[in-house]
């Protein structure tokens, strides 16, 4: 199987929020590859964040890849206006109302990338079942919610289950981590078999944006290199 691409994503809930088409312009200026932005309804997780309008006025401060990530109660009532916004894709969670391949179908139909996702101690097959039908999955790493909260290391059980299934089937799937993602904790998630790396605390929270993607990037290459 070929290796999927190792990829970069700062986490804009970790930015100035007062600032925030130009931190995203900031993200892809220092070498980011995706940008990952975090939606809440205060319900399904404890915290409130970005509207679609923040994601379609974001777009024309850069043409990034928009790798928005729905921590809503019920997905299927916001997806189409995500989309309008211009996310590139969007990633639901299996712990959400509705039926969850219902939702992912809808996400295809509107024409962007399909991510599903998991909290710490849903179990992979929760995740596994639905790989045919998308192009991410996330094991979140930490509760959802907050930046700068500890790496929950007892995910990568799970991590390991669904990379395994996605080499079974053959798929070309992004494993991403969410949570507590630095140069730490990188090595493990890379043995995990994990690609897609979304960093707040460790990417906007460094003194140099640019060092701290390349920083990262360079950690989660040596350590696949390290897997030979
Ligand atoms: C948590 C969010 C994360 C968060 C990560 O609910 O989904 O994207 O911004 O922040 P760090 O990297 O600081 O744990
Ligand atoms: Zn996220």
């Amino acid at each position: 199987m070929t290796q999927r691409d190792i990829r970069i994503a700062p986490s804009l809930l970790s930015a100035n929020m007062a600032e925030l088409g130009v931190e995203a312009r900031r993200a892809a200026e220092s070498g980011a590859d995706w940008l990952h932005i975090d939606v809440f309804d205060g319900h399904f997780a404890p915290n409130l964040s970005f509207g679609p309008q923040t994601v379609a006025d974001l777009r024309s401060w850069s043409d990034i890849f928009f790798d928005v990530h729905l921590m809503l109660a019920r997905p299927m009532d916001h997806i189409t206006r995500f989309a309008e916004a211009g996310a590139d894709s969007i990633t639901v969670h299996v712990e959400a109302e509705g039926d969850v391949a219902d939702t992912l179908a809808a996400v295809r139909d509107l024409g962007c990338r399909v991510g599903v996702s998991l909290m710490p101690g849903t179990p992979a097959e929760m995740a596994t079942t639905h790989l045919e039908q998308v192009d991410l999955v996330l094991p979140m790493t930490v509760r959802p919610g907050f930046s700068g909260q500890r790496f929950m290391p007892e995910v990568l059980g799970a991590i390991t289950a669904i990379a395994d299934a996605v080499a079974e089937g053959e798929l070309s799937v992004d494993i991403q981590a969410d949570g507590g993602v630095s140069r730490d904790t990188i090595p493990a998630l890379v043995e995990a078999g994990v690609n897609v790396f979304v960093a707040g605390s460790a990417a906007y929270g460094a003194p140099d944006l640019s060092a701290a993607i390349a920083g990262l990037r360079e950690t989660a290459t040596n350590a696949r290199g390290e897997l030979g």
